[in-house]
């Protein structure tokens, strides 16, 4: 099963890709945790990123394309993947095509998870992210059991830098100016499936799972 996320920051795509990629045993690759572990690392990746992650822009496309390129040529995604913050741009979706036809395969589904902006800004303030694992967390929709602690490795929880208020807005505009032309770049491949992302967690991945089947 080889799958795109697709939506808007804050959507759920991170939430929905890990539940996926433990159900159809599947590895998770994001292009946002990945940048954030170079960051953490203090690598020359994570340096670069940092300065365009924190002011809400994208990343340029010669930093992310080789990288994910690369990565879908690890064993462990042979059988398939699901990917998350890539691509981005239409000319890293036309460089993942391209990636993945020279060895032989094809995407399976993009799917998009749809929620409206005004949503996006509440959601953001409240999200925490494991600074160790990287699991998330939802102050009010999904709390950790223990205020402040990762519930599956207990190391503390932060509000990621480019969650402030002004940062999301400023991504929300980058996402609808150069990541939603996607969705029709994906329709014209008939790839494309559409989930309304507002709905409680568990129930957009029982949409997401009717979509996968089995
Ligand atoms: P990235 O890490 O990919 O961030 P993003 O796309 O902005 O997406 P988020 O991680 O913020 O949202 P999400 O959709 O994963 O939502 P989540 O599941 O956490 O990228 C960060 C930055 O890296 C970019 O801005 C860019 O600079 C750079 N970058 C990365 N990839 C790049 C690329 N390919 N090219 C160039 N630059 C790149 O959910 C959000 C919150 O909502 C959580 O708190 C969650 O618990 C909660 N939640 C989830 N589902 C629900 C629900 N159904 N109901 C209520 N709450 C929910
Ligand atoms: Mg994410």
């Amino acid at each position: 099963m080889k799958i795109v996320m697709l939506g808007c920051p804050g959507a759920g795509k991170g939430t929905q890709a890990k539940i996926i990629a433990e159900r159809y045993s599947i590895p998770h690759i994001s292009t946002g945790d990945i940048f954030r572990a170079n960051i953490k690392e203090g690598t020359e990746l994570g340096k670069k990123a940092k300065t365009y992650m924190d002011q809400g822009a994208l990343v340029p496309d010669e930093l992310v394309v080789d990288l994910v390129a690369d990565r879908l040529t690890w064993e462990d995604a042979r059988d398939g993947f699901v990917l998350d913050g890539f691509p981005r741009t239409i000319p890293q979706a036309e460089a993942l095509t391209k990636a993945l036809k020279e060895m032989g395969t094809e995407l399976d589904y993009a799917i998009d998870i749809e929620v409206p902006d005004q949503n996006i800004i509440e959601r953001m303030g409240g999200r925490r992210a494991c600074v160790s694992c990287g699991a998330t967390y939802h102050l009010v929709n999904i709390p950790p059991k223990t205020e402040g602690k990762c519930d599956k490795c207990g190391s503390d929880l932060i509000l990621r830098d480019d969650d402030k208020p002004e940062t999301v807005k400023k991504r929300l505009d980058v996402y609808h100016e150069q990541t939603q032309p996607l969705i029709e770049y994906y329709q014209g491949l008939g790839l494309l499936r559409e989930v309304d992302g507002t709905v409680q967690m568990n129930e957009v991945f029982d949409a997401i799972a009717a979509i996968l089947g089995a």
